[in-house]
């Protein structure tokens, strides 16, 4: 299927809001539709399409796989509650982390967290709630991406054959296909979301395991977790297009107390991009690196060096895994 893109500069919003409401109507047809929302734009963006074109016959849950940031599954239910939304929050941590236990080469970590996805969690809901349709945020930079071989983004499915209503149970709306994250941005504003959520920082579908370089355990989330919190809140005011820390499988030999510590590593990440195609490092003045430097060698347990990537994407990734 050749997806044409739609660039932000023609967008009409109004019409292409009620052109794709009408086709989600269209598609879903009398059967009922699922979806699952992350927060980030293009799930939210999605969410507030299909609400508009299925009212109640759209039922959207959080999937909370342990995987998200701190406090982030009921700050987001609470702020589309706010905007008329119920969301479910279904927890969903075992079957991630029983999914992810063992596996530390990247392709296949996101490979086993798209079948935990789709497959086990997905596949339940579908079940139990009769639906027919799972609609979704997926955008064309994450299609290219994947098809180009890049990376395999969590939510391609048809577009690399796979045939979602015989492996899965069910048929997925896309909506969003032709447009790249900024053209998104404004369908979400357009359509009355708050800034938190049309301006928010893309987040990645495998969310914290993207930034853990092998395995991925609850006491390893919990690592990245405190960090991810440090540079958000260090680096919230750069206006930079993307920001993380990564956690590395890798220890190095540290000192505290006068005394040998065998420690983690954290790698900071900050980037300038359009599109998430190209990007590169912000330059972040000393200060703020250092600032970084001290609060997570010290707020982030075992933690005895923290980097900063100084390379371009490509031939970096903005993400780790
Ligand atoms: P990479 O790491 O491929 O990331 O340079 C490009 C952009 O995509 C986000 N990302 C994902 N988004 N599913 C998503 O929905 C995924 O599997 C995924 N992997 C990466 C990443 O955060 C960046 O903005």
């Amino acid at each position: 299927m050749k997806i044409e893109e739609i660039e932000a500069k023609d967008l009409n919003l109004q019409r292409f809001i009620e052109e794709k409401i009408a086709e989600i109507a269209s598609l879903a047809g009398s059967g009922l539709a699922i979806n699952a929302l992350s927060g980030g734009v293009d799930s939210s963006t999605v969410t507030m399409l299909g609400h508009k074109a299925l009212g109640e016959r759209m039922k959207t849950y959080f999937i909370d796989h342990g995987l998200m940031r701190e406090d982030e599954p009921e700050r987001i239910v609470s702020l589309f509650k706010e905007l008329g939304v119920l969301v479910e929050l279904v927890d969903a941590r075992k079957e991630f982390f029983n999914a992810l236990k063992g596996v530390t080469d990247p392709e296949e970590k996101r490979e086993a967290i798209t079948q935990a996805f789709y497959k086990d969690v997905f596949g339940r809901l579908v079940k139990e709630s009769s639906a027919t349709h799972l609609l979704q945020g997926t955008n064309y930079t994450d299609i290219e991406e994947t098809v180009a071989g890049v990376k395999r983004q969590h939510n391609i499915l048809e577009q690399i054959g796979i045939d979602t209503q015989e492996q899965y149970g069910y048929k997925v709306i896309e909506p969003l296909i032709q447009l790249r994250k900024p053209a998104v941005r404004e369908v979400a504003r357009a359509l009355g979301l708050p800034e938190e959520i049309h301006n928010r920082p893309p987040f990645p579908g495998p969310a914290l395991a993207a930034r853990i370089i092998g395995e991925v355990t609850q006491e390893r989330v919990s690592l990245v977790k405190k960090a991810t919190k440090i540079v958000e809140e260090e680096l919230r005011n750069t206006q930079a297009f993307q920001y993380m820390a990564i956690l590395h499988e890798d220890k190095v030999t540290g000192v505290r107390n006068r005394k040998r510590d065998y420690g983690l590593q954290i790698e900071v990440r900050c980037w300038e991009s359009q599109d998430a195609l190209t990007g590169s490092p912000t330059r972040l003045s000393y200060d703020t690196l250092e600032k970084l430097a001290e609060r997570i060698t010290t707020e982030v347990p075992g933690v005895v060096s923290v980097t900063y990537n100084i390379t371009k994407k490509p031939p970096s990734t903005i993400e780790a895994v």
